[in-house]
């Protein structure tokens, strides 16, 4: 075919599959082939089967590795495509979407017992990816997935885990999170980007940072750099992140465009250690010392260092070893000050009250050297007493001095089963933070953020829908059930004596992905509690005290939508999303 009468099939046809049988794919061994990317389309769409293990991938633009990641190719059916950004990867190089190149995949199979046919005789050649392999001007997002909340965010395909690098600015909230772009489990950590004017929609923007020869992105936090101090413009946002390779060490990004792009810094890694768990650095500008102050988990206690340019690092301090959960591995540490005290939250996994994930939170003092702890040593507070309250930080340069922070609405024992297929896990509602007194301690007061309420309808109606609030009225003990036609239950009950809350999901749909997910969850109350207030969203259950005294986050799998609530001991009243 002449190279004219190519490109016009290819416009006409604007999505051409790539076989192999055709020349584009060579197989070489049986753990290796190459696949040549026709020139000119923006996507590759690759097949991907979840049940097997991940293939290595190696892209190169004319001879130049400019990417790998790892990705499980479909052998026998596929259960989702993922995009390979071809147009991104022009930019990159050439700075152009349609600049011109040889796009080659080298791919190595991963064959093993586990892997089904690939242990077995089934020839490259046969497998199903190559079938559903497409170059295409389109990546078709459509929702397919019954479960995916409609208030909350998600990501538009693939995996997400942590909120990352949150900050406002100029009128719009920007999420960065945990995304895999090639397959909804984890791995390829990279940094997506989201934002949104009112904390319920939200608007997927691109990844944003790709993994390096540092290694993949982890976790992270961003700040405004308002006073310019780091000496990348005024405004400008300053980022760090942990580079996630042979060791986790942390780097630098800015964005001079509002966190749109980043340019990582060229002298990265800025901070190393010895020790190999060290990750998830988080930064504020701590007003009295005028410095940034950073805090970053090690193992299981928090290092604080401070800088006056974000590039240069003093140690501080340590804190933690003696205080809280230490079941598991210290990650996604925060540190803010409200109400004139100072608190730290951390996120560790496992260790969390009911198995798995959780955020803990520590409250003391803080002079911008060290964090002075007043809590008995005893005592672990938790932040949320729901299973599925994770990695929760806060958005730096909220409005108005406002603590506003978003969980990862999962739990690592069993993220990466739940039953979606598109996408996987969702953030929490935006809350915020506040404190409250009980028996002459402080601890952090958790309500939905006002934005979040703006979202429902000032008038309560009767009917349950799968994206709801529910407000109840509890007079003493109460019992709510929420059920559907096929008996599924979710009942969340309120011991007004014992001054505990507690919500059952043992029966509430698909629960048998994994044996740690049907559980009961429970949390004190301190002191008496008047109102619920219960957002719904397709497979999740936010219970929060209208004062702000408790909060439940529950992911739930109904087969149907739950269209009843049985009140017992109360009374309740439903408010549409808007
Ligand atoms: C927490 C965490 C972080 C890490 C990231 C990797 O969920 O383990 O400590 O940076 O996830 O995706």
């Amino acid at each position: 075919m002449t190279t004219n009468k190519k490109l016009i099939t290819m416009l006409f046809a604007g999505m051409m599959a790539l076989s192999a049988n055709a020349q584009e794919l060579k197989v070489l061994s049986d753990t290796h082939a190459m696949l040549r990317i026709p020139a000119n389309y923006k996507y590759l769409l690759m097949p991907v089967e979840e049940s097997h293990e991940n293939d290595y991938i190696r892209v190169s633009l004319d001879n130049k590795l400019v990417k790998e990641f790892n990705c499980k190719l479909a052998i026998n059916k596929t259960d989702y495509t993922v995009p390979l950004d071809l147009g991104r990867i022009r930019k990159n190089e050439k700075g152009s979407e349609n600049a011109a190149g040889e796009i080659v995949l080298d791919i190595t199979i991963h064959r093993s017992a586990n892997n089904g046919n690939r242990g077995g005789q089934l020839s490259i050649k046969d497998f199903a990816c190559w079938n559903g392999m497409k170059v295409s001007n389109t990546f078709d997002t459509t929702n397919r997935e019954k479960y995916r909340p409609v208030y909350h965010h998600t990501p538009t395909w693939g995996w997400m885990n942590d909120p990352n690098g949150m900050f406002y600015k100029d009128g719009v909230w920007h999420l960065y999170f945990q995304h895999n772009p090639y397959g909804s489990q984890w791995e390829n950590m990279t940094w997506g980007h989201s934002t949104s004017t009112d904390l319920i929609n939200w608007k997927f923007e691109d990844d944003v940072i790709e993994r390096d020869a540092f290694g993949t992105i982890f976790s992270g936090s961003s700040v405004v750099d308002h006073h310019n101090t780091a000496g990348f413009g005024k405004g400008a946002i300053v980022t760090y992140y942990t580079s996630a390779g042979q060791a986790q060490t942390q780097s630098m990004a800015y964005s001079t465009d509002n966190g749109n792009t980043f340019t990582k810094y060229p002298a990265n890694p800025v901070l190393t250690s010895e020790i190999p768990d060290f990750r998830d650095p988080n930064i504020i500008w701590h007003e009295k010392s005028q410095k940034w102050v950073m805090v970053l988990a090690e193992k299981s206690h928090i290092n604080i260092y401070s800088s006056k340019d974000l590039k240069n690092w003093t140690f501080e301090s340590r804190f933690g070893e003696e205080y809280g959960s230490h079941d598991g591995v210290w990650e996604c540490p925060d540190i803010f000050e409200i109400n004139g005290k100072w608190f730290i939250l951390l996120n560790i996994n496992p260790g969390g009250p009911f198995g798995g994930s959780a955020t803990q939170y520590f409250v003391g003092d803080f002079d911008g050297h060290k964090f002075t702890c007043e809590d008995d040593k005893t005592e672990t507070k938790w932040l949320d007493y729901g299973k599925d309250h994770y990695a929760t930080v806060s958005f730096n340069n909220a409005p108005d001095g406002r603590i506003v922070v978003l969980p990862w609405m999962s739990n690592w024992q069993y993220a990466n089963e739940v039953p979606t297929m598109q996408y996987r896990s969702a953030n929490g509602i935006a809350r915020d933070l506040g404190t409250f007194n009980y028996k002459g301690e402080t601890y952090l007061s958790v309500k939905p953020s006002p934005e979040v309420m703006k979202a429902f309808s000032p008038k309560a109606t009767g009917r349950l829908t799968d994206a709801c609030r529910v407000d109840v009225q509890l007079r003493g003990n109460s019992t709510i059930t929420l059920t559907n036609d096929k008996g599924e239950q979710v009942v969340i009950a309120y011991d007004n004596k014992k001054e505990e809350l507690s919500m059952d999901r043992t029966k509430s749909g698909i629960t048998d992905f994994s044996a740690e997910f049907p559980v009961v969850t429970k949390s004190p109350t301190y002191g008496k509690i008047k109102t619920l207030q219960i957002f719904i969203d397709k497979s999740s259950i936010e219970i929060f005290d209208a004062e702000g005294k408790m909060g439940m986050t529950n992911i739930v799998f109904p087969t149907e939508a739950y269209n009843k609530v049985v009140v017992k001991g109360g009374k309740a009243k439903i408010y549409p999303l808007k």
